[in-house]
């Protein structure tokens, strides 16, 4: 496309400077193009009801025509214009929701052009709660079409540099209004039928909507990664947020996750690759010591994951500048925001590795008195945190299929913990080589296998909790504490 003088203008979002946004308005009218921020992410904004201004949109991203735009509202009045039917589920989901970050598909009237709607016969519409784009709506006196104001298929902008990295001389005017608060782009969701339907998954999530209508579903494209399955949201079906680099998620456990990528970015470095690492708060000290050329960006707090929803895409475009050859991503949780997080970083991955749960393997001398406690009262705890992960145990000099000895089935009995159908099992090479982590009850354990096996270190450590085998049920009662003060000692070290 031929090139556009580009105005670059400044609005602080808490003291609007009009005469600046009143420039912007008439540029909307004048069927031009502006960038201008909303909460989300920046958007690409044109006047609504203006086919060609609408076809200018769609050729500065360089997006498929095919991908329908939402359009930017600031009343319900106008939402009346625009579409046939507000059901009652919309109105409920606009007193919660709007102005924020959500957009709903309605059946669209004829003012709204095929155009916008990508040849569909709905509309998604947002009311975004950003007080310069609420203003620039409000002056232009005309619903806005803006989709995310990047280049198609790269991370949406939550900062004016990357609008200016994307869009100059693509649009006539670019609004600096600071950083974007959420940094992920909005919930589209379907409220056409009796049950929403999330079609794009963001900071409004399905416990939120569920909490008002006790049912959302999730469109199962966005679940399964199947290829197979169209998703409703023409946007979803494109691979998306991609930085130059190729990206590698790793999902399963975080003490997995963090190992794996420390193997994997020596490898990478043994083949003259340069690497990045998208780690957290958490784990950003486990990558210290590695190679000095290793980009490695914290892209927020596990324990506030709005603080990874906001400097995601900053992340993934900060990798292009550092020109890194590959990409290692931890996962996060995908409940509540994460949902929106996950899928992010879904779209952006070239390839995902399945690590699955963290097996932890309790091993004494005979798999009879200690390591099937340990196991008992790990699996006991566990069951109660909540934390997904697989525990068993096993002898040095174990018998195959011998019962527990009878006062550790009636201690862990006390505490409300069944061993009694344990058989005791017989160490091998292929229990060690599965475990992530192999905690014996001595040291003397851990010597001994370190001596008959190779490529335990790193994944062995051993409690100090000395033999009860034959001696009294009190012995055994304190063996049991011992054992389960270690435990929950060890815990934060596993990272779940
Ligand atoms: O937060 C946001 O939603 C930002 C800001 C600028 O408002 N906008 C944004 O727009 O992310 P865009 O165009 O990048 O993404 C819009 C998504 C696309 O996935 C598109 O396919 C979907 O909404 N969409 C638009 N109209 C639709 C429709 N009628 N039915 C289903 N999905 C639709
Ligand atoms: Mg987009």
């Amino acid at each position: 496309m031929d090139i556009i003088d580009t105005k670059l203008v400044k609005i602080n979002p808490n003291n609007i400077d009009y005469e600046i946004l009143s420039e912007a308005a008439s540029i909307i009218k004048n069927g031009g193009t502006v960038i201008f921020p909303t909460e989300t992410v920046y958007g690409l904004g044109a006047n609504a009801l203006d086919e060609d201004a609408c076809d200018k949109i769609y050729k500065a991203k360089g997006r498929p025509s095919d991908n329908p735009l939402i359009v930017h509202i600031i009343s319900m009045d106008e939402l009346n214009k625009l579409v046939r039917e507000i059901p009652e589920n919309a109105e409920i989901m606009a007193d919660k929701f709007w102005p924020g970050p959500l957009t709903m598909i309605f059946d669209k009237k004829d003012i709204i052009s095929y155009k916008i709607t990508a040849g569909l016969e709905t509309v998604a519409v947002r009311m975004p709660e950003n007080k310069i784009a609420r203003e620039l709506i409000r002056l232009s006196g005309c619903p806005i079409a803006a989709p995310s104001a990047n280049t198609s298929g790269k991370p949406s902008p939550t900062s004016a540099q990357h609008v200016i990295e994307d869009m100059l001389g693509r649009v006539d005017m670019i609004i600096d209004g600071g950083s974007c608060d959420i940094g992920l782009e909005s919930s589209v969701v379907d409220i056409t039928g009796d049950i929403p339907t999330i079609l794009r998954p963001g900071k409004v999530t399905k416990e939120d909507i569920e909490r008002l209508f006790g049912k959302c579903d999730t469109d199962p494209a966005i679940i399964k990664s199947d290829e197979k399955i169209v998703p409703k949201s023409p946007g979803q079906k494109y691979r998306h947020y991609s930085p130059k680099a190729e990206l590698i998620l790793y999902k399963g456990s975080l003490k997995k996750t963090v190992n794996s990528i420390k193997k994997d970015c020596k490898e990478y470095i043994r083949k003259a690759k340069k690497v990045g690492i998208i780690a957290s708060e958490q784990t950003r000290s486990f990558y210290d010591n590695l190679n000095d050329e290793v980009v490695i960006k914290v892209v927020g707090d596990r324990k506030n994951p709005l603080t990874i929803a906001t400097n995601l895409f900053d992340v993934l475009r900060s990798f292009d500048s550092s020109n890194v050859n590959v990409i290692l991503s931890e996962s996060f949780d995908d409940k509540g925001i994460g949902g929106a997080i996950m899928n992010r970083l879904g779209k952006a991955a070239s390839k995902k590795i399945e690590l699955g749960k963290l097996k932890v393997l309790f091993v004494c001398t005979g798999n009879t008195c200690r390591s099937p406690m340990a196991e008992g009262i790990m699996k006991d705890i566990a069951r109660q945190k909540g934390w997904d992960i697989e525990i068993s145990s096993a002898g040095i000099s174990a018998i195959d299929g011998d019962n527990p000895s009878q006062n550790a089935v009636l201690v862990l009995n006390k505490m409300g913990i069944d061993i009694s159908k344990h058989k005791s099992r017989l160490i091998n090479e292929k229990m060690l080589e599965e475990a992530d982590l192999i905690i014996t009850m001595t040291n003397q354990h851990k010597e001994i296998l370190l001596r008959r096996y190779n490529n335990l270190e790193g994944k062995i450590t051993s409690f100090n909790i000395q033999d009860p085998y034959g001696r009294s049920h009190n012995v055994y009662q304190s063996c049991s504490e011992e054992i389960r003060g270690e435990i929950l000692k060890i815990s934060d070290s596993l990272m779940i």
